[in-house]
């Protein structure tokens, strides 16, 4: 009884904090402590996410279209599908700061589109930061992002909107020239005003080279520990699909297996008659009622 106590009050609700801003993001870096950010695609892995108590930011990322659209890339992804799906995560946030992606297609034809796209995001509410992949391409929307009030979190080394020209899903900056390259890249994006910056897939001692060379937090994802933070997308670390993982992966969980297994024992319990159970999952009905009902039934027929 004292355990089922103990679980309940982990995983119930608690009146909910007020929602992290920048400045918490930031209280962080300056102490390093790593700062914990994992994606949500949906209304119940927001809620999931909120409820983390060593969880710091949750990011509504474009890898949506991949694990939760089954698209074979970030690509195909229509801003509106994924608008539709940050204003679900949205209504599941009370208190993790939260960035959300642009998407490919949303931002790349002029500063207009870019700050329209934008600016219909930031009107859904609880956002604190938007992201784009990319640097020196990006400068005029970076800068003018900033200038009307929105923190932008930039996003280099392994860019998934770019693996067409990269040469496929592939770790970056593994030689000096490329390395040098993601330097200077992350430099520029702190010089026009980057709040955060995402590496993704970069050897260890250059995310560490990087992350000691600026003074904003970075954010790593197959970039080792020595990053300010680390970020992963949420079917990845829980399991919820049964992909090959990157190299980089913990799997924390086989949500996908064991939650077949769980559709089994229910087919099984339904086939051999254990579910629904007469006593546990019905509504009961006075005999006497059911009585006069079946008479009046009876002129029914
Ligand atoms: O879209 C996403 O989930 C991301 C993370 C991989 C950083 O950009």
């Amino acid at each position: 009884m004292t355990i089922i106590r103990s679980i309940i009050r982990k995983y119930s609700t608690h009146p909910p904090k007020r929602q992290s801003s920048l400045s918490d993001i930031y209280k962080l870096y300056k102490n390093k402590t790593p700062i914990t950010v994992i994606t949500a695609h949906d209304y119940i892995t927001g809620k999931i996410a909120d409820k983390s108590s060593e969880i710091d930011a949750i990011l509504v990322g474009d890898s949506l279209a991949m694990v939760a659209k089954g698209h074979p890339s970030t690509l195909e992804l229509e801003f509106d599908d994924f608008y539709y799906s940050t204003k679900s995560v949205i209504r599941s946030i009370n208190e993790k700061f939260l960035i959300v992606d642009l998407p490919f297609g949303s931002f790349e034809s002029s500063i207009n589109q870019c700050i329209d796209s934008a600016i219909k995001l930031m009107k859904l509410g609880k956002i604190g930061s938007i992201k784009l992949e990319g640097s020196y391409e990006l400068t005029d929307r970076i800068k003018t992002l900033n200038n009307f009030g929105i923190p932008v979190t930039g996003h280099i080394g392994l860019q998934p909107q770019k693996f067409n020209l990269t040469g496929g899903f592939k770790a970056q900056g593994r030689n000096s020239i490329q390395a040098l390259e993601i330097f200077k890249q992350a430099l520029h994006l702190q010089e026009i005003g980057c709040k955060l910056i995402v590496l993704e897939c970069i050897p260890e001692k250059l995310s560490h080279y990087v992350t000691e060379n600026l003074n904003i937090p970075t954010i790593g994802i197959g970039a080792g520990n020595k990053t300010s933070g680390q970020v992963l997308v949420m079917s990845d670390a829980l399991g919820m699909l049964d992909n090959k993982l990157p190299k980089f992966v913990n799997p924390y969980l086989n949500i996908h297996n064991l939650s077949i297994d769980a559709l089994n024992n229910y087919g099984n319990d339904v086939k051999n008659l254990n579910f629904p159970n007469s006593s546990t999952h019905t509504y009961p009905m006075n005999d006497e009622e059911f009585e006069k009902f079946q008479k009046l039934a009876q002129t029914c027929i």
